[in-house]
C-alpha cells in the first residue's frame, strides 16, 4: 500500500499560496516551484537508511553517519517536472537524471509519450519521479509504468498539488510507490484541471501560452 504524505510545513504552505496566485509572474513562479521541490525532497528523503563510518576531523576521530549505499535518480515528467529538478538537486547533487516526455491530449486527457531516456544503471537506484501536478493521474501512472520496465530498486513520486481523483488512481495502479504531496486540492474541473490548483504548470513555468 502506498504511503501518502501531505506536507503541512508552514514554509511550503506560504510559498504555495504565492504560487497559486493568478498574478504571480513566470520568474517568481519558477523560483517557488524550485524552492517547494527542495522542501518536499527534505521530507521525501527522511527515511533513507544511514550507516556509521569513522572520519577524522581537525580535532580528532568521530563515528558519524552517511546515507547507506542508496543511489538516487530523479525523473522529471516533461515539461513541468523540469521545474522541480534544480530544487531537488540542491539536496541530492549526485543523483542521476532521466527524462520522460508526456503530454495530456486535451480532448481525451490521456497521456501521450514522446520521449524516454533513463540512467543506464537505474536498477541500482531509488527513483524519484517529479511532476508538480497530479490531476487525473494518467501521466504519473504511465511514467511510473515505463520506469518499472527498467527494474529500479524502488520508486517515489513527488508533486506539488494533487487532486483526489489522481491520487486514488495512482495508489491503485502503483501501490508500491510512496507519494509526497505539498497540497491536496478539492477536485478536477470538466477540462481535467485541478480546482483551485494553479492553472497549467508547464505554461506558468516556461511562460508559454
Ligand atoms: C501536466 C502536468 C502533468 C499532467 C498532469 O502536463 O505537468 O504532467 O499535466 O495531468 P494528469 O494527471 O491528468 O495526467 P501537461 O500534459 O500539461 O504537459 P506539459 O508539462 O508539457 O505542459
Ligand atoms: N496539468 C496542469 O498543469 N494543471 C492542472 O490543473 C492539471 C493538469
Amino acid at each position: 500500500m502506498s504511503k501518502v504524505m501531505v506536507m503541512d510545513h508552514p514554509l511550503i504552505q506560504h510559498k504555495l499560496t504565492i504560487l497559486r496566485k493568478e498574478k504571480t509572474g513566470t520568474r517568481e513562479f519558477r523560483q517557488l516551484v524550485s524552492e517547494i521541490a527542495t522542501l518536499i525532497c527534505y521530507e521525501a528523503t527522511r527515511d533513507l537508511p544511514l550507516e556509521e563510518i569513522e572520519i577524522k576531523t581537525p580535532i580528532g576521530h568521530a563515528k558519524t553517519k552517511i546515507i547507506s549505499g542508496k543511489k538516487l535518480a530523479l525523473v522529471p515528467i516533461l515539461r513541468a517536472g523540469l521545474g522541480m529538478v534544480d530544487g531537488v538537486m540542491a539536496l541530492v547533487p549526485s543523483a542521476k537524471i532521466g527524462h520522460i516526455g508526456l503530454y495530456r491530449d486535451e480532448k481525451t486527457l490521456k497521456p501521450v509519450e514522446y520521449y524516454c531516456k533513463l540512467p543506464g544503471d537505474i536498477e541500482e537506484r531509488v527513483v524519484y519521479v517529479l511532476d508538480p501536478m497530479l490531476a487525473t493521474g494518467g501521466s504519473a501512472i504511465d511514467a511510473i509504468s515505463q520506469i518499472k520496465l527498467r527494474n529500479p530498486k524502488s520508486i517515489r513520486f513527488m508533486c506539488i498539488i494533487a487532486a483526489p481523483e489522481g491520487l486514488e488512481a495512482l495508489k491503485k495502479a502503483h501501490p508500491d510507490v510512496d507519494i509526497y504531496i505539498a497540497a491536496m486540492d478539492e477536485r478536477l474541473n470538466e477540462k481535467g484541471y485541478i480546482v483551485p490548483g494553479l492553472g497549467d504548470a508547464g505554461d506558468r513555468i516556461f511562460g508559454t501560452k
